[in-house]
């Protein structure tokens, strides 16, 4: 069952210090017309060097972010105008897990008190029931009940952070948007909370937006993968089609700048130049074209066609495959 369906979703910030009472004011065009969708129970990996717009296109999906234009539809209804007793349910049914397990806690509270908190504020549990729950939502983590007298400082990180999966989960959220949510992690302990997540979703029917960079978590964890560029999803598939074939030469990049995701699979001279342009000044055409190697005339003048294989979909003019 479709979940979320978000259709053409734009973001812009107004540029620091750019012309006073609108004059000549600039945008950043953070989200520039994404569209996605996720069913129940299904993990969608979004992918994308620093300052794609992956963690605004997040945040915008939670109604945390304004949206300035698309829409959201959240079990059908639209979000991004939603009224606000539509936006009360999304806060209901969505949470967000963040990067960093530390800030992400109050360091004043125990970890019982901060789930405790939660559970009387947000879901209206009565304060009788309240210790038993913060129980069962630390045992679902994997962590010990006896942890909720703990503040976040005398804690791991991993520990810290399956709190942090406990608070979203203490809501019984439908949807989950995970933001670099083991980027802080040792690796050991990354893979530990990407196993929690598998489970949750197998045992829960959650649906996960997980944002990452690391390509090798994404491709373990998620059933599909888009691929940001400057505000644009540019392909989105199946996560094992993504990798084993991908289609847009800037996911063919990604991939290859890891080369120990596929050590059977030759390292090409097609790793990335230079930094992504400044989404204040989008490239015509294809967004991507100054850093293309395929780049053809026609890309910087019009926006490339979205071809669409089977449910694997991205925006370039080539049509066949690059290896
Ligand atoms: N509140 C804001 N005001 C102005 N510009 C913003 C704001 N938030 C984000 N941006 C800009 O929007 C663009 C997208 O930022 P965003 O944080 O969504 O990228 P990201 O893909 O999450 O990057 P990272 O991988 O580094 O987390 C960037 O150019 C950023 O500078
Ligand atoms: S449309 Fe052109 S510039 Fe854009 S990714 Fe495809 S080949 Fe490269
Ligand atoms: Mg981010």
């Amino acid at each position: 069952m479709t979940l979320l369906q978000v259709k053409g979703l734009q973001v812009r910030f107004a540029a620091p210090g750019s012309g006073p009472f609108g004059i000549n004011r600039q945008w950043v065009k953070a989200v520039n017309g994404v569209s996605l969708s996720l069913t129940t129970g299904e993990v969608l990996g979004l992918v994308g060097e620093s300052g794609s717009g992956k963690s605004t296109l997040g945040r915008a999906i939670l109604r945390l972010t304004e949206v300035s234009a698309g829409q959201i539809l959240f079990d059908g209804v639209d979000m991004a105008q939603g009224k606000r007793i539509d936006i009360e349910r999304l806060r209901h049914e969505t949470a967000m897990i963040f990067q960093d397990p530390y800030t992400a806690l109050n360091p004043r509270m125990s970890i019982g008190d901060t789930l405790a908190e939660v559970l009387r504020v947000r879901c209206a549990i009565p304060a009788s029931l309240i210790r038993q729950r913060v129980d069962e939502l630390l045992t679902l983590v994997g962590l010990r009940p006896e942890l909720a007298d703990r503040k976040p400082g005398s804690l791991s990180g991993g520990q810290c952070q399956r709190v942090g999966i406990a608070r979203a989960l203490a809501i019984e959220p439908r949807l989950i948007i995970a933001d670099e949510c083991v980027a802080a992690l040792d690796v050991s302990i990354q893979g530990q909370i990407i196993n929690l997540l598998l489970e949750l979703r197998q045992r829960m029917n959650l649906a996960i937006l997980f944002i990452a960079h690391d390509l090798a978590i994404v491709r373990r964890l998620c059933d599909r993968v888009a691929v940001m560029y400057l505000g644009e999803i540019v392909e989105e598939g199946p996560t094992e089609a993504v990798f084993s074939s991908p289609r847009h030469p800037y996911t063919v990049a990604l991939i290859q700048s890891i080369p120990h995701i596929d050590p059977t699979r030759p390292l090409l001279d097609a790793t990335l130049p230079g930094e992504p342009p400044s989404p204040l000044n989008l490239p015509s055409g294809c967004a991507f074209h100054p850093r293309c190697r395929y780049a053809q005339p026609i890309c910087a003048k019009t926006p490339p066609p979205i071809r669409d294989i089977n449910g694997h979909r991205y925006s370039c003019v080539l049509g066949e495959p690059l290896f």
